[in-house]
């Protein structure tokens, strides 16, 4: 196995540029090794790649450039980061006693949170986004507007979940969503489960209002997904 291996690749070039420095003696290597880093320093190219690669899910103007029809790319959770919730649904384990909670407070006063979809395998997606497309005769474009691209659904990550209200199964994926007591519940409390709606009336990512689609934002991890959306000025 090559050294270099397990060092990140936007790391090795740190490392190489010390050992460059550190093995070189004398004054001509030290004004070599400061020619390199000036070089360095001075081919902003050369810092935007090293930066691209070292921070794929931070807030920068590289994010921007990934975003795809106005998605941000996610990853795919690992199955041992997954646990069933109901029968056929997944979540990330960190949102799992949030939204027991959640559900069974809401429960109390009569409100039935259903959850209706969690993580979906970046393969699921790829269905989703092309099946329905040609179902529905629409362009990539119009569908983006309605569900991500493969590699770039929130879903993937586990940490996103679509809800509806139990009692008005009528609602579930539709914009009346809003009237129902599930929303309305979700809307004043769901924050406190550290839930948040991913896609607002007029978000700025440009995707239709979701009323039912929220994530989960409760844990360093989860926030760390979510930081380049979190940090969007404008998309579309
Ligand atoms: N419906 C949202 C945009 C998704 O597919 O992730
Ligand atoms: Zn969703």
């Amino acid at each position: 196995m090559n050294y270099q291996d397990d060092i990140p690749l936007a790391k090795r070039f740190r490392s190489i540029k010390t050992l460059t420095i550190k093995s070189s003696f004398g004054l001509g290597a030290l004004f070599v090794g400061l020619g390199i880093s000036l070089t360095l320093i001075a081919n902003k190219s050369f810092l935007v790649k090293v930066k691209s690669i070292d921070d794929s899910n931070t807030p920068t103007s590289e994010n921007k450039n990934k975003s795809l029809l106005g998605h941000l790319p996610y990853p795919e959770a690992s199955k041992d980061e997954l646990i069933l919730f109901s029968p056929g649904i997944y979540v990330h384990k960190e949102i799992y006693e949030n939204f027991k909670e959640m559900q069974f407070i809401a429960a109390q006063r009569g409100v039935s949170l259903q959850l209706l979809s969690g993580y979906r395998s970046i393969d699921l997606q790829r269905d989703i986004f092309y099946e329905n497309k040609s179902i529905r005769n629409q362009t990539a474009v119009e569908r983006s507007n309605v569900s991500a691209p493969p590699g770039y659904s929130e879903h993937s990550t586990g940490y996103a979940i679509d809800v509806g209200d139990g009692n008005y199964p009528d609602t579930h994926f539709e914009a009346e969503f809003e009237q129902t007591p599930a929303f309305k519940w979700m809307k004043r409390f769901a924050n406190k489960y550290h839930f948040v709606l991913s896609f607002p009336p007029n978000n700025k990512q440009g995707v239709t209002y979701e009323p039912w689609h929220w994530r989960f934002e409760g844990t360093v991890n989860a926030l760390r997904k979510f930081e380049a959306a979190n940090k969007i000025t404008k998309f579309k």
